[in-house]
């Protein structure tokens, strides 16, 4: 088969930890399916500020253009905390998924049977939860103009949240379309009764809602939406929101499934390109410790395959090697209830690769 070019970014923290295990995985896969891939490493975030001095470097943004799709790590930590703005690693994501065009981030939040225990929430409240939070990502508070000034109370910071038509439209179309692959319900979240982008948020929904009558349509705001996330979980099929609302209520999702570190996503544009991350961070509290839970790097390359490639037995065999490793017991200690019989990072990851099967 034709060889497929994945740029690889592992970043900072725990990062490289669970993209090296994620790496080992697409090897395995490579091995068992056919499938040919070439991976490029490229340097990102804080690292690339050490190295480069600057957290998104030309040559790795040259990378990821000519690749089919990109695998990411995270990026951040406290050493750069205190950066300005254009010296901090989380700048360099949001300018990657600007310069990319992935206005569309697809974060699935899948409550696996075994893990029910794992979670802070009762086990009856999740049954059967499987959620899609469908992020816009290139929009919103977090790409409006920004400032600060002097004023008589001493200084002023500005964020502006502005969203035209187009960028709205993009996204909610993209989460519909979702929305009739699944279980054809989509929950639309948004602050309307404050806000006016909000306002022209649902103003656009309501317009399009006719183009799709076979899914169907809630309004809910965002604050009544983080309640109800936690109230009624498995009633929820798609969410779709705008950028801020929607990094919130992803990582409160998260909890539904017992970690962040369960959790994938999918940054997309308009075709089949894709950038592929876990939800989560850095996590400097627990990096350099071969600790961490790989299992969100590693679903998110199967997404990759899903999404990215078409390759979807690949795919399928990922979800049912992790799904078959977490079955026989074995946890990382973010999901472990007894913490005493916790694995490594790197146990999980060989775990998962030798269940693999074609
Ligand atoms: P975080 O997601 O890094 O960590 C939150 C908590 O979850 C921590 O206790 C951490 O140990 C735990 N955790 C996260 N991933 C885990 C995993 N795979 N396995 C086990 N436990 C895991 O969020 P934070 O602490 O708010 O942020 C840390 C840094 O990461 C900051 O610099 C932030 O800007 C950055 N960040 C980056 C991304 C990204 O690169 N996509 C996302 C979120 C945060
Ligand atoms: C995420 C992260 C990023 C975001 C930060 C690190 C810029 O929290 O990917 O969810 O807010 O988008
Ligand atoms: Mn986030």
């Amino acid at each position: 088969s034709e060889i497929k070019k994945i740029a690889v970014i592992a970043g900072d923290g725990i990062g490289p930890e669970v993209v090296a295990e994620a790496e080992k995985v697409l090897k395995r896969t490579e091995e068992l399916f056919g499938y040919r891939f070439e991976t490029e490493h490229a340097l990102f975030g804080g690292v690339a500020i050490d190295e480069k001095g600057t957290p998104l470097p030309e040559e790795t943004l040259e990378i990821c253009k000519k690749s089919d799709a990109v695998l990411l790590g995270a990026v951040g930590g406290p050493k750069w905390d205190s950066n300005s703005a254009d010296l901090r690693p989380e700048t360099g994501l949001l300018g990657i998924r600007k310069a990319l065009g992935l206005f569309s981030n697809l974060r699935p939040a899948v409550v696996f049977d075994c893990l029910k225990d794992a979670s802070t929430l009762k086990p009856e409240v999740l049954e059967g939860t499987d959620l899609m939070v469908v992020r816009e990502l290139t929009g919103g508070i977090y790409f409006g103009e920004k400032f600060r000034r002097d004023t008589e109370f001493g200084q002023e910071a500005v964020d502006t949240c502005a969203y035209n038509e187009t960028e709205i439209e993009r996204i909610v179309r993209q989460a519909f379309e979702i929305a009739q692959k699944r279980r054809k319900k989509l929950a639309s979240v948004d602050k309307a009764n404050v806000l006016e982008s909000s306002r022209l948020w649902r103003e656009v929904v309501i317009r399009i809602a006719p183009d799709y009558p076979d899914v169907e349509l809630e309004h809910v705001l965002v604050d009544n939406c983080a309640m109800q996330l936690l109230r009624r979980p498995s009633s929820f099929d798609v969410i779709v929101t705008e950028n801020m609302f929607g990094d919130i209520l992803s990582d409160e999702a998260a909890m539904l499934t017992g970690s962040i570190g369960m959790l994938s996503s999918a940054s997309m544009g308009e075709g089949s390109f894709g950038l592929y991350e876990p939800v989560h961070g850095s996590a400097p509290d627990i990096a350099g410790q071969n600790v961490a839970n790989p299992i969100a790097t590693i679903l998110s390359l199967a997404l990759m395959f899903r999404l990215t490639f078409g390759y979807a037995d690949a795919a399928d065999a990922i979800e049912a090697a992790v799904a078959e490793v977490l079955d026989a017991g074995h946890r990382t200690g973010d999901i472990a209830v007894d913490k005493s019989q916790a694995i490594s990072t790197t146990a999980m990851g060989e775990l998962i690769v030798a269940a693999i099967k074609k």
